[in-house]
Order: structure tokens, then sequence, then C-alpha cells
């Protein structure tokens, strides 16, 4: 017999179908045992009556909690006051027929049958796999999975070409600190994670792609925090042959049909999405991503908002030097190039971010297209020729060939699903994620290798500085 969801019994009135599923709850009521059965899209009650089973009466008493039961069934109806409106299959229930215990369960470490949120985080993030069992966590996959698509048919539409970039690469430098891992084959070499993948997708720019787009994993070993993890997802974008306000109508027009068509309930306070110069969001909000809301304690309203003219580099107390604001392949401002040397914190970049209720959930800038004009800011970014010919050398050599003109943008993806989701962390939208110290609990990342393996990678330890 062929499985039916449990969503689509209600249509099944009076048939025979063969549900499975993990047992949701269950109720003894005397000679009669109720539970509910989830699977992927939904519950429905089953009820057990013994004279009614043609098969597996005397398994229904070691029926637990999460057990995964195969059951056949006639579906039937509902006496008017036992119907359930909050459910919806509630109209309904599977009189068994057939059991069958495909797999028993112990008791979970917490109730997979509430909201999860109050529970233990690192007992959630040990035992994710149950964590995701729960309605709120499933959900969570579920808009995700549903974003996804959307951007990625949207952007189809648009001519967007999909292009998986490596992530065994060389250090694209965006202000983070890198992962990094050693080269088997080249002692002593090692490869980089990509912080994005800026530029790569820069160099499909030269290879004539026009429109890429990716759905990315970047990897940042920074400090965490709510709204960061080592590794995240971005929704990548460049194109050739545009300028700034390009880029900001076809973002806004994505942003504005992606909430419209998932999040129908969720108003958007202002289309088109009010503009601010850093400048003056700065002044005015004391922050560069402003939480434009009316109630700031409404996570249905989005005030969304662009942030341009960001400055083109900010000094680094910490470094006393010259950084990127952005990263260093934003161009300047045409008008302001003149002051590159002569004051370069004056010059402003054609750079923009979008924010969403104070949050920064895109961010993106026009190229620099021009080698001489990219090898200028390696400079005043204290580069010598020589590291900006190994750290560089690739990309200065791909200008010599004819690059188009070009930018893009890259949508913080878990960023944008946390604010949809009405989430307070991004941890609660990603399946699989750290904690605020990089680990991954569930698999037990990072980890110690054995002496062999280390050989392998030519990884010598020096034990003063390991923990144990
Ligand atoms: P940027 O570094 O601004 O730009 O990143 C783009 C967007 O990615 C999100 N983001 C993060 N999300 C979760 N965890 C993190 N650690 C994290 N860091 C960033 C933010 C941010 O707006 N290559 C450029 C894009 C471009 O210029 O086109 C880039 O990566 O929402």
């Amino acid at each position: 017999m062929e499985r039916t969801l449990t969503k689509e019994t209600i249509k099944k009135v009076g048939e025979r179908v063969l549900i499975k599923g993990w047992v949701h709850s269950r109720r003894n009521l005397g000679k009669f045992t109720f539970i509910d059965l989830r699977d992927k899209e939904g519950l429905v009650q089953v009820i057990f009556i013994p004279s009614e089973m043609e098969s597996g009466q005397d398994l229904v008493k070691d029926i637990r909690s999460e057990f995964v039961l195969s059951i056949e069934g006639m579906v039937q109806k509902r006496g008017p006051k036992q119907i359930n409106p909050n459910l919806a299959t509630g109209e309904i229930e599977i009189l068994a027929k057939n059991l069958e215990i495909l797999s028993t369960a112990e008791t979970p470490p917490f109730e997979v049958d509430k909201d999860t949120r109050e529970i233990s985080e690192e007992l959630r993030l040990k035992y994710r796999y149950l964590d995701l069992r729960s309605e709120r966590m499933k959900n969570n996959l579920v808009l995700r999975s549903k974003l996804t698509h959307f951007f990625l048919q949207w952007l189809e539409r648009k001519g967007f070409l999909y292009v998986e970039t490596p992530y065994l690469t060389k250090g694209t430098p965006e202000g983070a600190r890198e992962y990094i891992l050693p080269s088997r084959l080249f002692p002593g070499e090692f490869y980089v994670l990509p912080q994005s993948p800026q530029q790569f997708k820069q160099l499909l720019m030269v290879a004539g792609a026009e429109r890429y787009c990716q759905l990315a994993r970047c990897f940042r070993d920074e400090d965490q925090r709510g709204d960061r993890q080592p590794e995240f997802t971005q929704i990548d974008l460049e194109m050739s042959f545009v300028e700034q306000e390009d880029i900001l109508k076809l973002a806004e027009e994505l942003v504005i049909e992606l909430i419209k068509t998932l999040c129908p309930g969720k108003p958007i306070l202002s289309t088109p999405f009010p503009r601010l110069t850093y400048k003056e969001t700065i002044e005015k909000y004391n922050t560069d991503k402003p939480d434009l809301r009316q109630d700031k304690n409404n996570p249905d309203e989005l005030a969304f908002a662009w942030v341009v003219d960001f400055p083109l580099f900010e000094y680094s107390a910490e470094e006393k030097k010259l950084v990127s604001c952005h990263h260093p392949f934003t161009s300047p401002k045409k008008e302001d190039e003149p002051l590159l040397e002569s004051d370069p914190v004056k010059v402003k970049a054609e750079a923009y971010d979008l924010v969403l209720n104070g949050f920064e959930i895109a961010g993106g800038s026009i190229r620099i297209h021009s080698r001489e004009l990219q090898n200028k800011i390696f400079k005043i970014l204290g580069l010598d020729d020589e590291k900006i010919t190994e750290r560089f050398g690739h990309l200065l050599e791909a200008f010599k060939y004819g690059v188009p003109p070009h930018g893009g943008i890259a949508f913080g993806f878990d960023r944008l699903l946390m604010l949809l989701a009405g989430e307070p962390n991004i941890r609660e939208v990603i399946p699989f994620p750290k904690t605020s110290d990089a680990k991954d609990l569930m698999m037990g990342a990072p980890s110690a290798l054995e002496e062999e393996r280390l050989k392998e990678a030519h990884i010598k330890l020096i034990k003063k500085d390991l923990k144990k």
C-alpha cells in the first residue's frame, strides 16, 4: 500500500490508508489508546481499539513518544465534540487496523512536541536533530528552503547565471580573520576558506558572465554575535555594465517581491526604500544600521532603508593604518578621486548597505575596473609592489584583458531569514549552527587529530599552546 502523508488523510474519509511517522504524543483512555502521529507536514490522531485491530494489538502498550510507527487504518470523521479546530486534520482520525513499530526511541533529553525556546541552547545544539523536530524549528527550515527557491528562481528569470565558486582558495581580504587549511601535497602551504566569493565573482565578469548569482557559503573567523556565524550563507550577485542605481533598483524589486510572496502578512513600512547617506545616518541615529520601525517592538513591521555614500577608507585604531570600509575592490566616487592621496579618509565610495529593522542585511559596491586605480588603492592601503603581486597579481593580470565596469551586492541570507521568521538570533534559522565560541556541539568540532593525520598535513603542534 502506498504511504499517505498525514495532511492528506483529511481527503480520504472512509478509505483505508497507510501512514508513517513519529509518535508526537500518547494518551491512554481505559481500553482505548490515542496517539498523534507526526510526519514532515503535520499530525493526525490515531485511535487504537484492540477489538478493531487486525495485527499489532499487543504492541500498542509499548508505544512511547518519538517511536517511529507504520500504521494502516480507516479514516473516519470525528464526532462534533471531538473536533479539534487547532489541527489541520482535526475533523478526522485514523482507526488503527495494523501497527508496526519501525523504531523505538529513548525518552528525548527535552520535549520536542513543545516550543524548545526555553530549553538550554547547549542541549538543543548537541541534539540538534531532535530540536529540528519541533514545530517552530521545522517551520524555520521550511521558510529557509522557500526563500532559497524564491531567490534562485527570481534571479534565473532575470538572466543570472548560477556559478559555484571554490571553497579551497586564497584569501579575499574583507576585514575578518580567515580559516586556513594546510595542503598535504605542498608542505608549508595553505588554502584559505573564502570570506565571500568576491574575487571570483569579479573574475566571472572578466569572463563575460555579465550576471552571476550564487547561494554562497562564506567563512569568517571572527568573534561571534547573535547575528554572526563563522560560516554563513550569502545570496551573492554581480552584474556588468551597471551603475549603483541599477543594483539598488534590482535588489529592491527582489526584496519587495520576496516579502509579498513569502510573508504577505508583513507590511513594508515605506517603498521605495528610503535612502540615507552614511553621514546622515550617523548624525541622526548614531549608527549606520538604524531601526526605522514606528514600533520597535513589532517584529512584523519591516523597515528597509539604503545607506549610501560610505567612506572608502577608515582609520583602524588597532592596526594604526587605513583600511577599506567595505573591501579594497570598491570604487571611489569619481569626483573624490583627486583626494585619494591627499586626504583619503574624505573619499566617498560607491558602496551601499541595505538595512532592515536595525540589521545590515546586504552590502555591496561598484568595483574598480581600472588596473591603475586598483593598484593605487592597494598602495594607499599600505601594500608594496611585492605584496600586491603576491596577493592580487591574478586580479590585476585579469584586468589587462578587457574588464567591463561591474558591481554587485550580497544578502546575508541567515540575517534576512532571522528577521522574517521573527527569531532573536541567526542560530535559530541555521540548521546546524555553531555556538558563540564557534563549536559544533553535535559533531564535536573542532577536535584533535591523530598524530598520523597531522603528519600527513605537515603539522607539528606546539605543546605549550595546547589546552590539555
Ligand atoms: P559583506 O561583508 O558586507 O559583503 O557581507 C554581505 C552580508 O553578509 C552578511 N554577513 C554575515 N552574516 C552572518 N554572519 C556573519 N559573520 C556575516 N558577515 C556578513 C551581512 C552582510 O550585509 N563580498 C561582499 C559583497 C559585495 O561587495 O558584493 C561582502 O561579503 O548581512
